[in-house]
């Protein structure tokens, strides 16, 4: 199905947004960045600069060099923002302690979120860095960009920002790195007026949707977790930009089980791509791997002699729940064993592909170890289908927020309500049955609730009933 944007698309084109010439991009010789020096000696990150990996303070030299020879009225922010911060990286070193002032809120007007306000407690030492905040760019569903947009977005950030990025940040975010309070607005201004782009989410709230690349480019892509991503990012676009919540909520879709956004470490929804019917055997191809035509896991292991293929070894008794055989030189599995753990598949991708009949499993929960210990997400709908306009996601979704924003303690993330309150609880409030794929096992100790009603007899006895039959 092809991608149907809410509203027409702007196509961008940099020649008419572009704000430097390309004598003022082009603007250092290589010779002249191997003399160059920044403002302050920083002996430890020169270090860095040594090894086979990109290193970043080399990069961090290019991009002061290159605004060193930017005239200075081309730059809203101060010239030396780069040298400063290297500079005040170097005293962290040297102290091995941070150089950042506790916290900083700053923003944009209509929004409670999108800027990480910081600001250098040595400002007299890095005058250029005394303001440095952070503005978070909601990033294009799985990072595909055209060089029109990067090189628009670039030319905006060097004349109204530090020049510095970081792609992406953790939750998915574009990361413009460093700019002064003055500059937020018109930045912002300039973002959706011009790049017909906005910022992404911080704070208690909807934070950025983030997925895998999906159907994009994986054949293993069981829904479209581009279109999933983007739809709940538009339509929740008030929860992300206006924080209503006890705490943040990160939403991450996976196209399959093997997690490549890694939804069930790091977000408290994350949908993951499923089937529940046959995994399609192309039986001829696993021929081909027997006979050594086709390279198993594509290739990723041919840096060393693992030896011939041997589908026994590396497939058959690898399977989790061991529902596979060969029978006269064909592969079977026994499907309604099978837990769609992707082994198999990713071992033989061009033998074995998902079924057809695909949705998502939901997962609620997960988070880092603050407060009440890390968690990984908790399976609570075991299939759901997955399609545009997804209502029924929405809908579970609502369901979960209504309860966690009314209930929800202060900073209280939903993994940790879900734990006070308990995984029944949470299951009636989504109104879902509780049911045995949501456990791993069923409980060792017996400390079990009973609801009145489904005790004959109820709660309400007389003591003086019970001494009737028992004496004291
Ligand atoms: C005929 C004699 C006894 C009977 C029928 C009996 C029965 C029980 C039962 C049914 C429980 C609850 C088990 C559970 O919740 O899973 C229990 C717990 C317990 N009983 Fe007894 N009991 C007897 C004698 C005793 C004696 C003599 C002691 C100590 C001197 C004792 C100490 C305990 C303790 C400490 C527990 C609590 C265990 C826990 O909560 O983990 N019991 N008993
Ligand atoms: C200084 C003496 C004692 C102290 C400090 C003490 C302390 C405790 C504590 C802290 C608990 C756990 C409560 C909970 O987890 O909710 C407990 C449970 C228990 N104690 Fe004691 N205890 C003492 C003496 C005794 C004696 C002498 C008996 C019995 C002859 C006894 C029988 C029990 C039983 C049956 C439980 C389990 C109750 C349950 O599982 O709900 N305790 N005690
Ligand atoms: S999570 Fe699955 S569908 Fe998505 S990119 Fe990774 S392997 Fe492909
Ligand atoms: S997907 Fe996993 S559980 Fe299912 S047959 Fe393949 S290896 Fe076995």
């Amino acid at each position: 199905m092809d991608f149907k944007p809410k509203r027409p698309q702007k196509e961008l084109k940099y020649e008419e947004l572009r704000i430097y010439t390309d004598e003022e991009l082009h603007n250092y010789t290589e010779e002249e960045l191997k003399d160059f020096k920044i403002k302050h000696d920083i002996p430890d990150l020169e270090e860095l600069e040594k090894g086979p990996w990109p290193s970043f303070v080399a990069d961090a030299k290019r991009e002061a060099l290159h605004r060193k020879k930017l005239p200075k009225d081309r730059m809203m922010i101060d010239q030396d923002v780069v040298d400063d911060l290297l500079g005040q990286l170097q005293l962290s070193f040297d102290d091995g302690e941070t150089h950042w002032k506790h916290g900083g809120i700053v923003g944009v007007f209509g929004y409670g979120g999108g800027v990480i306000g910081r600001y250098s407690d040595v400002p007299e030492k890095y005058p250029s860095v005394a303001h440095f905040h952070t503005l978070r760019v909601n990033q294009p569903a799985s990072k595909f960009y055209k060089t029109d947009f990067l090189r628009a977005l670039c030319d905006l950030w060097e004349f109204r920002g530090s020049g510095m990025f970081n792609m992406h940040g953790s939750t998915g975010d574009i990361i413009l790195l460093g700019t002064t309070t003055e500059q937020l607005e018109p930045l912002f201004y300039d973002l959706t007026h011009e790049l017909d782009q906005d910022l992404g989410g911080s704070g208690s709230n909807l934070r950025t949707p983030s997925c895998c690349i999906g159907k994009a480019r994986c054949e293993f892509a069981c829904i479209d977790t581009q279109d999933l991503c983007y739809e709940l990012t538009t339509h929740y676009q008030d929860e992300l930009h206006r924080p209503a919540f006890p705490y943040k909520f990160k939403i991450k879709i996976d196209g399959c089980p093997n997690g490549c956004v890694a939804s069930l470490a790091r977000s408290d929804m994350a949908l993951i791509g499923t089937w529940r019917d046959d995994i399609r055997i192309d039986q001829e191809a696993v021929q081909a791997y027997i006979r050594g035509e086709i390279q198993p896991n594509g290739g990723a292991h041919s840096g060393r002699d693992w030896g011939k293929f041997d589908i026994q070894k590396e497939v058959i008794d690898l399977c989790p729940t061991g529902c596979m055989v060969m029978e006269d030189g064909k592969l079977v599995i026994n499907n309604q064993e099978c837990n769609r753990c992707m082994h198999c598949i990713n071992t033989m991708p061009r033998a074995l592909r998902p079924g057809i009949d695909t949705g998502v499993s939901i997962l609620f929960g997960a988070k880092a170890p603050i407060l009440e210990g890390a968690q990984l997400a908790v399976l609570t709908v075991p299939f759901m289908k997955a399609e545009a306009p997804y209502d029924n996601i929405k809908e579970l979704l609502e369901k979960v927020w209504d309860w966690w924003i009314e209930e929800g303690k202060n900073r209280e993330r939903l993994g940790e309500l879900i734990q006070r309150k308990g995984l029944p609880r949470f299951l009636e409030v989504i109104g879902v049955p509780a049911a045995p794929q949501m456990v791993k096992m069923p409980r060792t100790n017996p400390y079990i609730f009973w609801k009145e009603e489904d005790v004959p007899g109820g709660w309400k006895r007389d003591i003086k009933d019970y001494r009737l039959r028992h004496k004291r």
